[in-house]
């Protein structure tokens, strides 16, 4: 399970993917849902296109408010993260992304 260590792995640095993996608040971690790279997995989608579909405002707004409802819906994360830890998320988002399937 990733997000048990209590030590990030020495070899990643950006701050963002740290946050991004549960290192930096246990209570903030988008890998247990998202997987550790992004692709997504039972519990929630792919996040490797999602500059594709949206604006960046509305991706800041998925990370702050959630998206959907019931047992699948994405969480909000507006109390656990200030502007500078979103900014982080998305630059590690943008990092990540992938093209389009044509
Ligand atoms: C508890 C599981 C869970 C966690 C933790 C989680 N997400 Fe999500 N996320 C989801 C689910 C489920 C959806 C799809 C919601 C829907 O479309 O109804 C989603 C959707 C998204 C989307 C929009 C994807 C799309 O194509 O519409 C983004 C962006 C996203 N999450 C980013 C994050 C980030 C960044 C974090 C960490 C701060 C995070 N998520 C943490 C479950 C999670």
């Amino acid at each position: 399970m990733i997000g048990c260590e209590a030590k990030p792995p020495a070899d990643i640095a950006d701050p963002g993917q740290l946050l991004f993996l549960g290192f930096v608040k246990k209570e903030v971690n988008c890998a247990r849902c998202h997987g550790q790279n992004g692709a997504g997995g039972p519990e929630a989608p792919d996040i490797r296109t999602v500059f594709a579909k949206y604006d960046e405002e509305v991706v800041v707004e998925i990370i702050e408010v959630g998206k959907g409802e019931g047992p699948d819906a994405m969480p909000s994360f507006e109390t656990q993260l200030n502007e500078e830890e979103v900014d982080l998320l998305l630059k590690f988002l943008k990092s990540i992304q992938i093209e389009l399937e044509p």
